[in-house]
């Protein structure tokens, strides 16, 4: 079993894929546009939208038990804490929040412990807004309002689903800003759907995949190899010569969760700079293991490490290596908006 309680930092800095100064960053356009009008609409070209919106539908609920059964319980224990620590950090009491791409509710218990007053659920799956519906509706001890909607965040106008006068105090976005940026016209659409109705001082939390990280593992491959992995999850890429900005897909497996879905690389400095366009400035980010060592000793997280079953006291058992190297892979964020 992996000893994460000890301090656990990577032996080398990653190389400069991060810097702000790559090509990249320069890549994107430098003003703030209106999103055309086609984009308003239900994307046209939404085959990769389809797919991930087909597999988060395909996947069930299968309740408290069954997932404590799972192979990556403790992995997914970890990440939920890491969400309850930016909630708790960011989230005020009487709140009202926005969770793009909120699956199948997974944080309403993180919501109702923070004290919101009201939520918007959206997710472009049907069946995981259908299943958020229901378990916010099932919640015992339930302290807040909330809407649930079907929305591709990343192609259509939020403006089409809530009243335009909605306001809200945080706007969350947890392990799916990736998808948006399969192309910059659908990253600049997510920006804008999170800062329209984002009031000023509000913040954006979300997490995401740490492209640096990533692309570290893959250019440390031998030079015709484009798959990296473990025992747990596996990252295929489909080349290696060009990093764009936008649209560089790999394929990502995680057991028991993801089954090979296409994601892209979120370069941080172009999410920065193009997120600074939407009137966002970054206030905290994180990779999960720094995080993690940043507060695992306050008392409340500390033992919320503990009611999260991030480490079982009573068995005396935690995330195996594998599991701790998989986590290592994300970033936790957060933007305030001006
Ligand atoms: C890894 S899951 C995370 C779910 C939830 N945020 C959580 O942390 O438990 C990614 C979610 O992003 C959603 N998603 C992907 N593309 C989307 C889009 N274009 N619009 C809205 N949601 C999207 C998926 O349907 C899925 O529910």
């Amino acid at each position: 079993m992996a000893n994460y309680q000890r301090e656990r930092l990577p032996k080398r800095k990653y190389e400069n894929y991060d810097e702000d100064s790559s090509s990249s960053t320069q890549q994107i356009r430098h003003e703030r546009h209106a999103i055309p009008n086609k984009s308003l609409k239900s994307s046209k070209d939404a085959t990769p939208s389809r797919f991930v919106a087909d597999h988060y539908n395909s996947k069930v609920e299968v309740g408290v038990e069954r997932r404590r059964e799972s192979t990556i319980i403790f992995l997914r224990s970890f990440n939920n804490w890491i969400k309850s620590v930016l909630i708790g950090k960011y989230v005020t009491r009487d709140g009202h929040a926005l969770d793009m791409g909120c699956g199948k509710g997974g944080d309403l218990l993180k919501w109702n412990k923070a004290n919101i007053k009201s939520l918007v659920g959206l997710d472009i799956a049907e069946v995981s807004i259908e299943d958020a519906r229901k378990r916010w509706s099932d919640m015992k001890g339930r302290r807040f309002d909330a809407m649930f909607n079907v929305m591709d965040c990343f192609s259509s106008n939020i403006s089409d689903v809530i009243p335009r006068d909605t306001v809200f105090d945080i706007v969350s976005m947890q392990f799916c800003l990736h998808y948006s940026f399969e192309t910059e016209e659908k990253a600049r659409i997510t920006l804008n759907n999170v800062t329209s109705n984002l009031k000023s001082g509000g913040i954006f939390i979300g997490t995401v995949p740490d492209a640096n990280w990533i692309v570290k593992k893959l250019k440390s491959l031998p030079k015709d190899q484009l798959k990296f992995e473990n025992s747990i999850y596996s990252i295929r890429f489909e080349q290696k010569d060009n990093y764009p900005p936008f649209g560089h897909k790999y394929w990502f497996y995680l057991k028991d969760a993801i089954n090979d879905c296409p994601e892209y690389l979120v370069h941080f400095p172009t999410f920065q700079k193009l997120a600074s366009q939407y009137g966002l400035e970054l206030v905290y980010k994180k990779r999960f293991h720094d995080l993690y060592n940043e507060v695992k000793e306050e008392p409340h997280y500390r033992e919320l490490l503990y009611s999260m079953r991030v480490i079982d006291k009573r068995n005396e058992e935690e995330m195996s290596d594998d599991e701790w190297e998989a986590t290592g892979m994300y970033i936790g964020f957060a933007f305030r908006k001006k």
